[in-house]
């Protein structure tokens, strides 16, 4: 049944190759180029095309493997001038890397259920690797988030089993691909502080472990100390200049927060006292670092406050309680925290939380309960990335043969 499965979701991506990319297809193609034909002192300088390099330096390694493989298809996509460059052989390569790289994601559901029950574990493989939202980001959007997911998942059955070590080492891997993880660190971090660090060799083990993600950081960062580019890199890693919200919305308290502000500046018009402040123009795109009309702006210190402040009740019982048991839990919470209240969210973060949470909800009720609203709702809210009338078809299939099925 799982291989069945597995084959059944491959096939469906394979035939998803013609549908509509959006503009990471060109993102990926440009930093194919960048870490293939320029020399690292310039991957993250380089600006010949907009769409600059700005993934931690393990995912640009992982680019650079591609490249390698690149090269034997059609070298033309890795010019760096080849702006928008999208032959047949380009879409096949890139299309087929994503699910290459779709391994990661299915070999953790192999590994995290493995000791699973059938038919629990078929159902735990199917949630995983036929994610809705997954497929439709990945597969017709196009980004890698089935490699870096399914890693997440690797990490999560390690320290569920009360292998903290590994699954902390991975989550340093993991974070030097995207460092979007890192609104999970918290959790990590304490938890492997009072599960991994304690008995009579905690000050061993502390240092172990200090030292292995330190090691990660020197692999992926040190080259590009050695050739004085750490500024560069850090400065494109944390963009402040984007805004509070996305150019299309994630589905949070921001939103609401826009909302009201829309609807008071509409409110004061009425009134006859229009707000000094033009309208509030949030959907800017690129840039564009929004204002809002009425209520006051909202710096990134202050959503990362509340998002630390939502975070810190289940912290605290961690600290307490270190279960391994109800680390899974814990962490997509965590990455719950971040959706909700984290400054310039992206709708598909939503899916740190629905991949998780798989993991969870074929072992209770409760859990499974909170993941079929979540994966509904946070699924559902995808779909509008996938403007294009062809798509719609499939967008509203693949969403709806998925989301009963729990
Ligand atoms: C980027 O790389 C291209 C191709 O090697 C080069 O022509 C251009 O000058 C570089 N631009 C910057 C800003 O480094």
């Amino acid at each position: 049944m799982r291989w069945r499965i597995v084959v059944f979701v491959t096939a469906l991506k394979v035939l998803l190759f013609p549908a509509y990319r959006s503009t990471d297809f060109e993102v990926h193609r440009n930093w194919l180029a960048i870490t293939s034909s320029l020399p690292l002192r310039q991957w993250y300088t380089n600006t010949t095309s907009q769409w600059t390099l700005d993934y931690p330096p393990l995912f640009a390694w992982f680019e650079w493997a591609l490249a390698q493989a690149a090269w034997l298809v059609d070298p033309a996509m890795l010019d760096v001038a080849n702006l928008g460059y999208a032959s047949d052989s380009t879409i096949l390569f890139q299309r087929g890397s994503v699910i290459v790289s779709d391994a990661a994601l299915i070999s953790g559901a192999w590994f995290a259920t493995r000791r699973e029950p059938e038919p629990r574990r078929s159902l735990a493989v199917f949630l995983l690797v036929a994610n809705s939202g997954l497929l439709l980001v990945d597969h017709v959007h196009f980004q890698y988030n089935g490699l870096l997911l399914g890693i997440l998942v690797w990490s999560l059955a390690l320290v569920r089993e009360g292998r903290s070590l590994a699954g902390g080492v991975l989550f340093a891997v993991l974070l030097n691909m995207k460092h979007l993880f890192a609104c999970l660190a918290p959790v990590y971090f304490v938890h492997l502080l009072r599960h991994h660090c304690r008995g009579p060799h905690a000050m061993r083990r502390f240092a172990v472990l200090g030292a292995c993600v330190a090691g990660v950081f020197a692999v992926s960062f040190g080259p590009f100390v050695l050739a004085g580019q750490l500024r560069q890199v850090l400065g494109r890693l944390f963009p402040f200049q984007r805004g509070l919200c996305h150019a299309y919305w994630a589905a949070n308290v921001w939103a609401l927060y826009a909302a009201a502000d829309k609807a008071l500046a509409a409110g004061l018009q009425l009134l006859g006292r229009p707000a000094a402040a033009p309208a509030a123009n949030l959907t800017g795109g690129l840039v564009g670092v929004s204002s809002f009309a009425v209520l006051p702006d909202v710096s990134p210190a202050a959503a990362l406050a509340l998002v630390l402040a939502a975070l810190a009740p289940c912290l605290v019982r961690l600290w307490r309680a270190p279960d391994p048991a109800g680390f899974v839990h814990a962490v997509a919470y965590a990455a719950m925290c971040s959706f909700m209240a984290g400054y310039h969210v992206h709708e598909k973060a939503a899916l740190m939380v629905t991949v998780p949470l798989a993991l969870d909800a074929i072992r209770s009720r409760p859990a499974a309960r909170d993941w079929l609203f979540l994966s509904a709702t946070a699924h559902y809210a995808l779909l509008p990335l996938l403007f294009t009338l062809a798509e719609y078809p499939i967008k509203v299939l693949i969403y709806g043969i998925y989301t009963p099925k729990a």
